[in-house]
């Protein structure tokens, strides 16, 4: 009551004593030029430019040039002429977020555009522009998060508080991925920006992705591409400010942006025509440096707060991984999922190229048990890519090494473990087990065998002992995983495609090592396939 209180008295010192009234000096592009009021503006505040038929467009001050204050608008400026009034209007602008938002789609002012009537304030103001907390002041980053997707949960595990960026080219999955996490993961709370992507997909996005039971513990921020870049940028900004209200009131708060590169753009868009030099493929300094304030706001909260867990999208121009934006992003983030082109392309969705994306909390969140599992997976999937080509093209002799018939057989395994389809759900502990399993790492457990206590089987320690436990001659399966395995059986062989039959090389490959091999094929490079058929 008294908060509400001392509420009241602040929002009643915010209304202002006198009118300030400015007049339109010109109109070039995106900006607005007013002069009679510099004196009392600054980069941020508000302002309401009056138009001819008596509406008013609301625009930001962007900067100032010969005395003059700039403006941007946050919608479109037909009907604004030289001499239109200006009013200032708020210096810092705020939103009021309440626990009554969850299901709701907002705009990037907060204005709901669902149709579902008005939303109630809470009683709190949230700046939008906010300032990321001091390092100092946070907790740790620490406890695992259940996003649902095994190739995730078990590769690249992702903890509270943690930021991470999915990326890739355009159209090789990165809002499925996003909204597959969306609908399965287990965290209180999301809050979901959608900045600058196709009105299409918002709504498709919120109604058959995110569905009823989603989007009953989210709130979606929209801003489409069609949008001026003010609501574009101010919507990522929006994003990040409900994200921050749940994080207060002590919630752990999924946080995903889709894309961060929208944002970026809105901010090139913004900055260029104020007329400031681009740095780096057309973006300006200033887009690097809001990118970080923007993703810092993630991340734990202090003590007694909950947690923001970022999950940005960035999409990555010309699928060149070090463009710009991208590298600025990955520098920022605490780790990254690749979304490769390639693998999309062959149907395996989500395409994540494990051997590319790191997740930096790992090995860290994991016991032992589990990192043994992963760093089995990842060594038998990083020893197959580098004899991909090779076995491929058919130049690799079965039995030439041990370590790359075991890769062989157990490559198209993990590829089938880290498909998922979008209505399919893994649970964290399930992944490890599966996975584990298919390495066979553990015996099938029958399901007489479950624990009495009722506790999953999926738990993962108790599961990868059961094998000990029914027969102690055998190891126990963490034991078992550094050892390098026998090669299956042909008959249990692995069903790849290895491409064209190459029967003259193999012959004459015949008894030569795997080293001569690769030689051999670097020297006929891109003539392979026709010495295959020499
Ligand atoms: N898990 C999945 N299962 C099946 N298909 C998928 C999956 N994920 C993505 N796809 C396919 O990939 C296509 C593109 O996905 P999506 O729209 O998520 O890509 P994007 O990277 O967000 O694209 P853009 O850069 O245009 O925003 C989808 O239309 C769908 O056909
Ligand atoms: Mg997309």
């Amino acid at each position: 009551m008294f908060q509400i209180g001392r509420n009241i008295v602040a929002e009643l010192r915010r209304i202002p004593d006198y009118r300030v009234v400015g007049r339109v000096t010109a109109v070039l592009g995106l900006l607005v030029e007013i002069g009679g009021v510099e004196g009392a503006l600054s980069v941020g505040d508000r302002c309401k430019v009056k138009r001819r038929d008596g509406k008013a467009v609301i625009c930001e001050v962007v900067g100032f040039r010969n005395e003059r204050a700039l403006l941007m608008p946050f919608g479109i400026l037909d009907g604004i002429g030289i001499g239109c009034e200006v009013e200032l209007g708020d210096t810092q602008p705020q939103v009021y977020p309440d626990e009554s938002w969850l299901g709701r789609v907002v705009n990037a002012f907060g204005e709901p555009v669902d149709g579902k009537g008005p939303l109630s304030e809470g009683n709190r103001p949230y700046p939008i522009r906010n300032m990321p907390p001091s390092a100092h002041s946070r907790q740790r980053v620490a406890g695992k998060i259940d996003l649902g997707i095994r190739a995730m949960n078990t590769f690249l595990t992702c903890c509270r508080g943690q930021r991470m960026g999915i990326f890739a080219g355009s159209g090789v999955g990165k809002s499925s991925l996003l909204s597959m996490m969306t609908r399965h993961t287990t965290s209180d709370v999301s809050v979901v920006g959608l900045i600058g992507e196709r009105g299409r997909e918002a709504r498709e996005f919120i109604e058959d992705d995110l569905g009823e039971e989603g989007l009953r513990r989210s709130v979606v921020v929209v801003a489409t591409s069609d949008e001026p870049p003010l609501m574009r940028r101010q919507a990522a900004y929006m994003t990040m400010a409900l994200s921050e209200y749940f994080r207060d009131v002590g919630r752990d708060v999924l946080c995903m942006m889709d894309s961060v590169t929208r944002f970026a753009m809105a901010q090139r868009e913004i900055s260029l025509s104020v007329g400031e030099p681009p740095a780096s493929k057309g973006y300006t300094p200033t887009v690097f440096a809001e990118l970080p304030r923007l993703l810092e706001r993630a991340g734990p909260g202090g003590p007694g707060q909950g947690s923001i867990t970022g999950l940005f999208t960035v999409l990555v121009d010309g699928d060149d991984h070090n463009e710009p934006i991208s590298d600025a992003v990955r520098g920022i983030l605490d780790g990254h999922v690749v979304l490769d082109r390639a693998i999309a392309e062959q149907g395996r969705y989500p395409a994540i190229n494990i051997l590319r994306s790191v997740s930096r909390t790992m090995p860290g969140c994991n016991n032992e048990q589990e990192n043994q599992i992963v760093s089995r997976a990842r060594q038998l999937l990083a020893t197959y890519e580098d004899m991909a080509e090779l076995i491929r093209l058919g130049a690799y002799r079965k039995g030439t090494d041990p370590k790359v018939d075991e890769a062989i057989h157990y490559f198209p395994l993990i590829e089938e473990f880290l498909k998922q389809r979008k209505t399919e759900c893994t649970r964290l502990n399930e992944g490890y087990v599966e996975l584990a399993r298919r390495l066979d790492l553990l015996a099938e457990q029958p399901e007489e065998q479950t624990p009495a206590n009722g506790q999953p089987a999926a738990q993962t320690e108790q599961a990868a002992q059961q094998p000990a436990a029914a027969s102690p001659q055998q190891p126990a399966a963490a034991a078992e995983m550094p050892a390098a395995r026998p090669a299956p059986p042909p008959s249990t062989g692995p069903k790849i495609n290895r491409g064209p039959k190459v029967h003259s090389r193999s012959k004459r490959e015949n008894g030569k090592d795997l080293n001569e091999a690769k030689r051999a094929l670097r020297q006929d490079g891109n003539d392979a396939p026709g010495g295959a058929s020499e």
